[in-house]
């Protein structure tokens, strides 16, 4: 397995402060309004810093982006790669890709494992329910991407081609500030606790369109059978700032389980970890997209959710990077209190 015993902070260097940026919130992200991604492709020091912005704020946002597909692969595999990832963790491969048909939003077509179309089609099959008139609550696809691997995502980049008129924005929660909502208490209870994430959708899906599953190596070595299913610390380090980030909530552990308890306080696990993340609107950020648009995320330390409140089509192209095994590092420290230090 990728594991790492210790985080030493990385810190940033000041290279991206010649560009126009603001915070869009205290807790969590930023805008860069006129920065081009593909200015960056060549300089690895800005490419670093980039990583380590993107760690602190949790995601952060590009307005009208002439980056390209296999720019946009080259810049999550660096992003992981500069800020001291495992060498063997590569971009992630789709258990379910349509190999055959999956049409890139730049045009062509591609046989692509390492691309996720992000897509209207795909996503009204994916979760009908949310499309029909009388949907369930909104607040229950929230979500770290591919948490059922036993290496999971380090960065995510999402480039929106194709948007509605109106609606579709995407909302994104901070894992440092629902972690920094503990007591100490339950801080210390929490960080004391595995989870199993679990994709049960998965497994459906590729025998709903016919599609095999890829098997091994997705993206990892240690990403392979199709259980679909990893423990993982509840609460975690993330390498780059060394913050404590709650780990075990959304619908990923929705459909797994908190390890070594009952049932009835894994309910009560899994209800209030998710309440944390929903319902405190003030560590959340939205974002309203215009087409070429690119959010750049830190799957580690945020959740998020798509929006199903729109008509006609809405695409984008995802790119996920695989980081390490998540660890515990009891030594690391919360968000609110490495500040509070600065
Ligand atoms: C995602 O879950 O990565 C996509 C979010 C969205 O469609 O808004």
């Amino acid at each position: 397995m990728s594991t790492r015993a210790s985080s030493v902070p990385l810190n940033y260097s000041g290279s991206l402060d010649v560009y126009e940026s603001r915070d869009l919130t205290p807790v969590i992200g930023r805008e860069f309004p006129s920065l081009q991604l593909s200015s960056l492709l060549g300089n690895d020091r800005q490419i670093r810093d980039l990583a380590i912005l993107v760690s602190q704020r949790s995601v952060v946002f590009f307005r009208n982006q002439d980056l390209e597909l296999k720019d946009q692969k080259t810049l999550a595999q660096k992003l992981g790669e500069l800020s001291g990832k495992p060498e063997r963790s590569q971009l992630h491969r789709h258990a379910v890709t349509d190999r055959k048909s999956q049409k890139a939003f730049d045009g062509e077509k591609r046989a692509d494992e390492e691309l996720m179309v992000i897509s209207s089609d795909n996503a009204k099959s994916a979760h009908k329910e949310h499309t029909s008139v009388l949907k369930p609550l909104a607040s229950t696809l929230w979500h770290s991407d591919i948490t059922f691997e036993h290496v999971p995502s380090d960065y995510a980049i999402l480039k929106m081609v194709v948007l509605p008129e109106s609606g579709g924005d995407t909302i994104w929660a901070s894992g440092y500030e629902a972690y920094d909502r503990l007591s100490p208490a339950w801080k210390r209870f929490a960080e004391s606790l595995t989870a199993t994430h679990h994709n049960a959708m998965l497994k459906q899906k590729a025998a709903g369109s016919g599609v095999d599953l890829i098997d091994k190596d997705r993206g990892s070595p240690d990403n392979k059978g199709v259980d679909f299913e990893a423990s993982h610390p509840v609460v975690r380090t993330n390498p780059v700032t060394g913050w404590k980030s709650l780990m075990a909530a959304g619908h990923q552990v929705d459909q797994g389980r908190f390890d070594d308890v009952t049932r009835r306080e894994d309910e009560i696990l899994k209800a209030y970890f998710l309440q944390l993340v929903v319902e405190n609107h003030d560590l959340q950020v939205r974002f309203r997209w215009n087409q070429n648009d690119i959010a750049i995320w830190d799957n580690r330390s945020c959740f998020h959710t798509a929006t199903f409140d729109y008509d006609g089509p809405r695409a984008g192209n995802r790119i996920v990077s695989i980081g390490e095994a998540p660890y515990l590092d009891p030594k690391s420290s919360s968000r609110r209190a490495a500040l509070a230090k600065l």
